[in-house]
């Protein structure tokens, strides 16, 4: 029988990621709800059906997912039946995503999971702040995850490193793309309240909510471009350490120039400063 994608919360032993778009995945069972030895193919196609991502879109991040933290396993040729078997297995625990060092995916200065720990489930205080922006703003713009994300390294007191910066700015871009309303531009509270909050799909994603356009590669990089000159426009980058800037206001400007690159512009923006 398929199983029912209805939410069913996590049982204490099920494995859970310090991501709201896999956990939410895993508990509405497009991906095993025990979050444990999940394929490739089964991460690519729920990303794909589920938040209607392209296929370059979804083999980045899956690929990003299984190089940094996926397991290898060996078994005979035969199963315990006698029936011929592929003898080599490559599978995730969303678990193993909370893995912390410089060639993981988890990083400081997220948005609702606590710095320099493994996570496994979002920090309650750091899902309220975020709703009390999202509640204060009428909904999270891309430009307000920059601005928590830039709040959350300044309370750190250091960068992230040039890596864990593109990995923090395509999950902002990646989570405004696929959560917000194309006709306001915003995610509203409630969507940041159930998925990052509760990790359950917001309530009508069948039926109008789920993006209808599918996310592509590139529309996502170019959006984590622009989170990261939101970003970079509050911290310049000095000898590895990020510090404060007040000319963030010339710096969004600088970046909207017409005529030329985006992403250039935006860099040129902050070496000027
Ligand atoms: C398909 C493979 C994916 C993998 C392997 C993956 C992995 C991860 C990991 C390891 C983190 C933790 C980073 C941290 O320390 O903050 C994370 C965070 C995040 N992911 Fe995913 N993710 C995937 C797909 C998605 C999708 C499809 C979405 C959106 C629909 C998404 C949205 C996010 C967001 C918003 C965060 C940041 C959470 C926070 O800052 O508190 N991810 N992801």
């Amino acid at each position: 029988m398929a199983p029912s994608h209805d939410f069913s919360s996590p049982a204490p032993t099920d494995l859970r990621a310090p991501c709201p778009g896999l956990n939410a995945l895993a508990n509405h069972s497009y991906i095993s709800h025990d979050g444990a030895n999940i394929t490739f193919l089964q991460l690519l196609e729920a990303t794909k059906f589920v938040y209607n991502l392209s296929t370059p879109l979804a083999l980045l991040l899956t690929m990003a997912g299984f190089a940094t933290c996926g397991k290898f396993g060996w078994s005979t040729f035969f199963n315990s039946s006698g029936v011929v078997q592929w003898p080599i297995s490559w599978t995730l625990n969303l678990a193993d995503l909370a893995q912390r060092g410089s060639t993981k995916i988890a990083h400081d200065a997220s948005f609702v999971h606590a710095s320099g720990v493994e996570s496994h489930a979002a920090d309650p205080a750091l899902v309220k702040s975020l709703l009390l922006v999202a509640e204060a703003q009428g909904g999270m713009t891309l430009e307000s995850f920059a601005r928590v994300h830039a709040e959350r390294i300044r309370e750190l007191g250091h960068g992230l490193g040039w890596l864990h910066e593109q990995v923090a700015a395509g999950e902002g871009a990646v989570a405004w793309l696929v959560m917000h309303n194309p006709q306001t531009g915003v995610v509203e509270p409630e969507k940041v309240k159930i998925w990052f909050g509760e990790e359950k799909l917001p309530k009508g994603w069948w039926d109008g909510v789920r993006p209808t356009r599918v996310i592509g590669l590139l529309q996502a990089k170019q959006t984590a471009n622009e989170f990261e000159a939101v970003v970079k426009g509050i911290f310049v980058r000095q000898d590895g350490n990020c510090h404060q800037t007040t000319a963030t206001r010339v710096r969004l400007d600088v970046f909207r120039l017409p005529g030329r690159s985006g992403t250039q512009a935006r860099i040129q923006s902050i070496q000027l400063a």
